[in-house]
């Protein structure tokens, strides 16, 4: 059996290691090369080696890529892009047409809002919201015959909602639609959506995945070979595909996300009991909380809860915004899911594109990026912060 015909059948850290990638022939590199070229020679018109023609078509570092992130989502086939936000409008073009409709979190990543409310709107793709941790909400949102998507983050961004992926897969198909999971918050390896009925699965590996903050990108896993094409169509022909040293940053921070999302989680339980009842904060918002409203479903398809916690301050807005000034080891910035822990003002940060809008999220709110330091150092300038 090759390294990867027994990567595939193996556990989760064995894949994210081994699938997606047999040692170079050549030169037996354990590790995937940074093809750094946007052709290739062919062996006369036409007698391409290894299928590889342009780089915008095919390049092998992202192929290793492409194939590690499919093996840990459990799905057909796995495509890297530039960007979340690539990964998602390439997908919204391969499967909707104009004049559909989909359904999104009615707290939505705002950028995601964005690209549905101001981008795809304006070609005819109209939507509605609905929160993603009511089945009936999400069932009554749904246009019959336009509807094709039903479009679920589960944790969601920033409050932290869970959506039953089984359930909601059943509330789709039923109409016709896909059911799209964005897992940016789980990450592969404490939820794996296609097993639980998603029909697409969508990153922004930019947090995660890639998991050191140097490298944004993005990935679409898929079940369907039917949609696989779609998808490799319409990459191929929009062409916001990440060129080879991000794929292989990306590629390199696969490997370690088993250890690095049990210390996240690890340091997030301890996060969430020094918050849990501190005279400052007037609400912790984690799905392992057992008063949680979606830790029921989150037991069920999750194998932890992750690495983000969010509360809301006691005070309003601008105590809120003194937290996140006066923290030091978390970093004040925006983005997620890096070893280093972050902080964030949602209302005026990464979510100030929902201001105004039924998506907009309480000002009271910080979020937190629990990275892998050692815990007793993040939680003692928390206690600063909190003052
Ligand atoms: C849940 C979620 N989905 C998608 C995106 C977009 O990804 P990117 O910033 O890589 O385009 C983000 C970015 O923060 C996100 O948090």
């Amino acid at each position: 059996m090759s390294t990867q015909e027994h990567a595939d059948k193996s556990g989760f850290e064995t894949r994210a290691i081994h699938a997606g990638y047999e040692p170079d022939p050549m030169t037996g590199a354990v590790i995937p090369p940074i093809y750094a070229t946007s052709t290739y020679k062919q062996d006369g018109v036409g007698g391409m080696r290894g299928g590889y023609e342009y780089s915008r078509s095919g390049n092998p570092t992202r192929t290793a890529l492409e194939g590690v992130i499919a093996a840990l989502e459990q799905g057909e086939r796995g495509f890297a892009f530039a960007s979340g936000l690539a990964a998602e409008d390439t997908l919204l073009r391969a499967v909707c047409r104009p004049g559909d409709h989909v359904v999104i979190p009615d707290d939505a990543y705002g950028g995601t809002y964005r690209l549905f409310d101001k981008v795809a709107k304006v070609w005819g793709l109209d939507h509605s919201p609905a929160a993603v941790s009511d089945v009936d909400a999400v069932r009554a949102a749904i246009v019959p015959g336009k509807t094709k998507v039903v479009w679920v983050e589960t944790p969601t961004n920033p409050l932290l909602n869970i959506g039953d992926i089984e359930a909601l897969a059943s509330v789709a198909h039923d109409a016709g639609a896909l059911l799209v999971v964005d897992n940016t918050f789980a990450s592969p390896y404490l939820q794996q959506p296609i097993t639980l009925g998603a029909d697409v699965v969508v990153h922004s590996t930019t947090k995660y995945c890639g998991g050191h903050s140097d490298v944004v990108g993005g990935a679409l896993v898929v079940r369907d070979l039917e949609i696989a094409d779609q998808v490799a169509f319409h990459q191929n022909s929009m062409g916001a595909v990440p060129g080879p040293f991000d794929a292989f940053l990306t590629h390199r921070g696969l490997k370690t996300l088993g250890v690095r999302m049990d210390r996240h989680c690890d340091n997030a339980e301890k996060v969430v009991e020094f918050l849990t009842g501190h005279a400052k904060v007037a609400q912790v918002i984690y799905p392992g909380l057992e008063e949680h409203p979606g830790h029921a479903v989150a037991s069920k398809q999750m194998k932890r809860y992750g690495g983000i916690v969010s509360f809301r301050v006691a005070g309003g807005e601008q105590q809120a915004l003194d937290v996140c000034a006066k923290a030091e080891v978390f970093t004040l910035g925006e983005s997620l899911g890096g070893v280093e822990s972050l902080i964030e003002h949602p209302g005026r940060m990464t979510h100030a594109s929902v201001a105004g809008t039924d998506l907009e999220v309480p000002a009271d709110l910080v979020r937190l990026s629990v990275g892998i330091e050692t815990a007793d150092d993040l939680i003692a300038d928390l206690d600063r912060a909190l003052g």
